[in-house]
């Protein structure tokens, strides 16, 4: 999304102006490398850090997510923010930095989507409840507990930083249903990437 220019008095900004600008950031999709590759581990709490965190949340609503990791924005570190609430930003707003599960507990079954496979969904088994350490904007570390569809998101997210999509470990006949739609993606991703070289 372009940030709001006047051409006819300004010179056209450059790269770096807009993209401080534009809040949004650029959505990474299937089979997109960085999805791909183990985040890392982050050691600066700055304003850097919060910028970031703020673009990420922003970027999860306008794309009508409830989790979103850094990977999919092209970030390759260990952040993610999450909303399951169905309230008013920010109430509901969670930023994990560096986050690790403590405890998982039962188990549930059900539909499951993410922002990087657009429009597709596979049925997923995940904890029933999911309690996650982490640490704050600041660095301060705290625990988080989730049910239902906050553990689910709070695993699928975790999922991304170790590199993993959820189209992974799926039960075969759920793998068949997307098995067209992938080589689809992955079709369009390579033709993107051929004109941008
Ligand atoms: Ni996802």
């Amino acid at each position: 999304m372009m940030a709001q220019a006047s051409p006819d008095f300004k010179p056209k900004p450059d790269a770096a102006t807009l993209a401080a600008e534009d809040p949004v950031l650029e959505l990474r999709k299937y089979p997109d490398p960085v999805l791909m590759a183990p985040a890392q581990p982050v050691t600066e709490f700055g304003p850097a850090l919060k910028r970031l965190v703020a673009d990420m949340f922003e970027t999860m609503y306008q794309e009508r997510g409830v989790g979103l990791a850094a990977p999919q924005v092209g970030v390759s570190q260990r952040i993610l923010v999450l909303n399951c609430a169905e309230k008013q930003p920010p109430e509901g707003e969670l930023a994990l930095i560096n986050p690790e599960i403590v405890a998982t507990e039962g188990e549930q079954y059900g539909d499951e989507g993410c922002l990087s496979f657009p429009g597709m969904y596979a049925k997923k088994r995940r904890p029933r409840k999911v309690t996650m350490r982490a640490q704050n904007t600041e660095g301060e570390w705290f625990e988080v507990t989730g049910e239902g569809l906050l553990a689910r998101a709070l695993v699928h997210e975790l999922d991304h930083l170790n590199g993993r999509v959820f189209v992974q470990d799926l039960e075969l006949v759920e793998f068949i249903k997307l098995r067209k739609e992938l080589e689809q993606m992955k079709r369009e991703w390579k033709r993107e990437h051929a004109r941008a070289r």
